[in-house]
């Protein structure tokens, strides 16, 4: 038994940080950031806590679905940047939203959405649930070095949220990977305060290899997409949407290029919204949902790729 999206809905910080905001205080230009990342401005939260941007992207979800809290049977969010180390994003959400169904998170970096997808997936199979919601929720500016210019101009914070259902066609395909790689891309964790700790502990900050991530995202993006036609026995052409982890605009332009797919079917968020890690995919698909522009019956990939190196990918029917 697979699942239908019943519902999505997205969140996003009410204060956007433009390039030339940020070169007031970073040896940064517009004209370095857009033409390298395509990105002219990014949400980033002041006012509003995590929780509150994922309890209302979960509210517009529920109500686009028309599921109420206790009706869900699981609540699964993909957070690597969370309010609380303990407990999960999730439960706090499941407190906020008045659910009382089990809830957990899941950690898979920009690729979560996808993995927590596959979890869903797998309570459907075994018949433990008949509706499942899904938010990923990012708050990436506590987790970058406001003072390294290569990285913090990338990164945006926001949610994004789907009601599952049983009983649909999707997943049609699904790829879960990880070349295990720390260093590429990695946030360490929190050192601590214990007396007995005489290991080193790191600026738990983010820092990434740029270059070897866009190598590793244009080749993430291009294999998953053929092996996911492949498993579903389609063509690269029978795709109506894709929805890809919007890391950079290069890596996005590389792709599209390299598969030979007509750009205008490949969904776009990070002018405005940089790259949000996980919630960039149901961002998206948010988006393309409220747009009208996904019909019933059309086929959406999506492929989220990051640190790890982790890659999910799947192929969905819209119904
Ligand atoms: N403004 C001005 N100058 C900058 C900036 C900036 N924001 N950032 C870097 N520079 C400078 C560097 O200091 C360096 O100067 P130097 O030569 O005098 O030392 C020069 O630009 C080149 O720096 P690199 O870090 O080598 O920059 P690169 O050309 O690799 O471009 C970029 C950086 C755009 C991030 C590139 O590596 C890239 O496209 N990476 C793809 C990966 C990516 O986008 N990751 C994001 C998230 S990861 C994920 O979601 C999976």
């Amino acid at each position: 038994m697979g699942f239908r999206i019943l519902g999505t809905g997205s969140a996003l910080p009410a204060r956007s940080v433009t390039n030339d905001d940020l070169s007031e205080f970073l040896d940064t230009s517009d004209e370095w950031i857009f033409p390298r990342t395509g990105i002219r401005s990014r949400r980033i939260c002041a006012d509003e806590t995590l929780d509150d941007l994922s309890v209302e992207a979960c509210r517009l979800a529920l109500e686009a679905a028309g599921v109420t809290p206790d009706q869900l049977d699981l609540i699964i969010c993909s957070t690597t940047s969370g309010d609380h180390l303990i407990p999960a994003e999730a439960c706090a959400i499941a407190e906020r939203l008045g659910a009382s169904c089990p809830a957990f998170d899941v950690s898979a970096a920009c690729a979560g959405f996808v993995f927590a997808l596959d979890v869903a997936d797998g309570y459907f199979a075994r018949g433990r649930a008949e509706r499942v919601l899904v938010v990923a929720a990012e708050k990436m500016s506590r987790l970058v070095d406001w003072e390294d210019r290569a990285t913090c101009v990338l990164f945006g914070d926001g949610a994004a949220a789907a009601v599952l259902g049983a009983g649909g066609e999707s997943p049609l395909a699904m790829r879960l990977e990880t070349e295990p790689s720390v260093d590429i891309l990695h946030v360490p964790g929190i050192g601590g305060s214990s007396p007995y700790d005489r290991t080193e502990h790191p600026a738990n900050v983010l820092a990434m290899e740029g270059r070897r991530v866009f190598k590793f995202g244009v080749n993430a993006i291009c294999s998953s997409v053929s092996a996911l036609c492949e498993e579903a026995g389609v063509s690269v052409e029978d795709i109506d949407h894709f929805v890809f982890h919007q890391a950079n605009e290069r890596i996005l332009s590389s792709a599209v290029s390299r598969l030979g797919i007509d750009p205008a079917r490949v969904a776009r968020v990070l002018e405005e919204t940089g790259n949000i890690s996980s919630a960039c995919i149901p961002l998206a698909l948010d988006r393309l949902a409220r747009s009208g522009e996904l019909a019933s019956g059309q086929l959406v990939v999506l492929v989220g790729f990051g640190a790890g190196l982790d890659t999910g990918a799947c192929l969905l029917r819209w119904e």
